[in-house]
């Protein structure tokens, strides 16, 4: 059986055919709040049941709950507050108007607006990242952010754009994919990266135990350095193909902005991983992490405290090359010292390739490594 979205009730805030027409023609009768495309894309996944039981923005009430106890106010797991930001010029509503929100021009959603209050950038940045450093992507965000929070129901109206539709899957229609399969025990792994020989190892050794594979690349906007989003479903497409065993596993992307917020986006993660109907998720080294702001397995420490969470995390040493037994193993089954170990650090993946090097088949995949050559630059170039 597929896993019961997280609250139990799958949230479809989707404007009906009628009220969105009348809406449209009526739009500029309502107050209009520009959002930024996190913004959007939250919006969307709200809509869509991704972030289940949330049905809009959330309230200071919930924020706090959210910071303090990384749980609702229902006391249901949650640790990534999800808010809608303003900058104070554009505040021309009041609490109890219906607001119309924009992004590139377009109308995406009618929100309620419940309530306007500001924040406290440093403590919310502490609670999530662990950190104030403006070192981090997460912080440095934040601290771009409006100095508001509007928090209130929505309902969408329209789809921001999206490139990759023909691999996007909602949780709707996961859910009736899985039953389809037949499939009991689904595992979800989140990246935000090509596939390295550990990732793959980290899959496959998950796949053994349960039914199916849900490999959910995030889609959307990503710090310097990272690859960009073509290159990544392009080298899982070509990966799929030649090594997956395709009535097992399904590739299907999910828009969401990276926090590299480790432990608790890990706990996210898995939850949105819950909403699409899994029923396992894969937590590696490092999962969400960013240079050295958590430690290696800070991220699967942090599920201790989530018993209630509804999705069984699958916990993974990391994966390595070991000389000696000439194969991919990590520390649970290799007895060998670490001079024989070589990882799979991104870092070192990153440098071969701007280098132009070749990255040996032990550590990707030569279809892989081809469809990665074939881009001019597979990475980021700035991150905001
Ligand atoms: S993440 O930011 O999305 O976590 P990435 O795409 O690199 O980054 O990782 C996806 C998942 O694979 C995470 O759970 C991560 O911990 C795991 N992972 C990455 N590399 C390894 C490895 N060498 N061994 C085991 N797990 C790994």
């Amino acid at each position: 059986m597929v896993s019961k979205p997280h609250g139990d009730k799958l949230v479809r805030k989707i404007a009906a055919r009628k009220t969105r027409e009348r809406i449209l023609s009526e739009k500029d009768e309502f107050p209009k709040l520009t959002v930024s495309t996190a913004v959007a894309i939250d919006a969307e996944n709200i809509a869509h049941g991704i972030y289940s039981p949330l049905t809009g923005f959330m309230r200071s009430y919930e924020l706090s709950s959210v910071l303090e106890h990384m749980r609702l106010p229902n006391d249901l797991p949650w640790t990534i507050p999800i808010v809608l930001d303003a900058p104070e010029d554009s505040v021309n509503f009041d609490e109890g108007d219906a607001v119309l929100l924009f992004h590139g021009g377009e109308v995406i959603a009618r929100m309620y607006v419940d309530e306007i209050y500001r924040f406290d950038k440093k403590e919310f940045s502490e609670k999530v990242f662990r950190t104030s450093s403006e070192e981090h992507p997460g912080v440095r965000k934040v601290i771009n952010m409006g100095e508001y929070l509007v928090g209130g129901e929505i309902e969408l109206l329209n789809e921001v754009e999206n490139p990759f539709a023909a691999y996007t899957l909602r949780p709707v229609e996961t859910r009736v994919l899985f039953k389809e399969r037949g499939w009991n025990t689904i595992v979800a792994f989140q990246t935000r990266n090509v596939p390295h020989m550990g990732h793959e190892y980290v899959q496959k050794a998950a796949l053994t135990f349960v039914d199916g594979l849900f490999i959910n690349p995030v889609i959307g906007k990503k710090k310097k350095g990272d690859y960009k989003d073509d290159v990544i479903l392009r080298c899982y497409e070509v990966l799929f193909r030649n090594y997956y065993p395709t009535n097992a596993s399904v590739l299907a992307t999910v828009r969401y902005e990276m926090k590299y917020a480790g432990p608790r986006e890990a706990v996210h993660h898995a939850i949105m991983r819950k909403n699409f109907g899994c029923t396992h998720f894969i937590v590696g080294r490092d999962h969400a992490g960013v240079g050295n702001f958590y430690k290696p397995y800070e991220a699967q420490e942090i599920f201790e405290e989530f018993p209630d969470l509804g999705i069984v995390p699958m916990f993974f040493r990391e994966f390595f090359f070991c000389k000696k037994c000439g194969s991919i193993v990590n520390e649970k089954v290799c007895p060998h010292p670490k001079e024989y170990r070589e990882y799979f650090s991104g870092t070192k993946i990153r440098e071969m390739i701007t280098r132009g090097e070749k990255v040996p088949p032990h550590f990707m995949r030569e279809e892989v490594y081809d469809a990665l050559k074939s881009f001019d630059d597979p990475f980021v170039g700035e991150d905001e």
